[in-house]
């Protein structure tokens, strides 16, 4: 009993601290609802694309950069100018701390990745977009989606 026991217990720790890779759909459905559909002028495939590429979909995915700074969450932002990492430097224009982006809510990534399409004028600032996504028909990225 008490061994099983343990082994649910270890169950419910390994979950948590497991990287949440979402799902192509289940991504379109959050983006969505958070009105990222031709936000600025981008579809939703672009988003999608766009984190695809960016991240495959991992909420969790970090990249330490030589400049010193690191990329964070799904949507690969970066600490230098958009996010707190330590506390007194950094630009923090998303007025956020950079481990809020690696979380299984989106809320925050997304909010500041809104940002960034607002404030740099496009998706330029996505590599992953640039190379990949932008100016291609992009309608499969939603294909066979539920949203509503
Ligand atoms: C997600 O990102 C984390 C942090 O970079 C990494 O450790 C993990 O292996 C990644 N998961 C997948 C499935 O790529």
């Amino acid at each position: 009993m008490k061994a099983a026991g343990t082994l649910a217990l270890m169950g419910c720790l390994i979950t948590v601290v497991e990287p949440k890779i979402y799902t192509r759909c289940k991504l379109a459905k959050i983006f969505s609802r958070a009105g990222l559909d031709n936000y600025r002028g981008f579809s939703l495939g672009n988003w999608i694309c766009m984190a695809y590429y960016e991240s495959h979909y991992n909420t969790t995915a970090q990249t330490d950069l030589e400049d010193g700074s690191t990329d964070y969450g799904i949507f690969k932002i970066n600490s230098y100018t958009w996010c707190r990492r330590a506390k007194l430097q950094e630009k923090n224009h998303c007025h956020v701390a950079c481990s809020d982006l690696i979380t299984d809510d989106l809320t925050d990534a997304i909010i500041c990745a809104k940002k960034i399409v607002k404030e740099t004028e496009g998706m330029n600032y996505w590599q992953g977009w640039k190379k990949h996504c932008e100016g291609k028909d992009l309608s499969e990225w939603k294909k066979g989606c539920e949203l509503s």
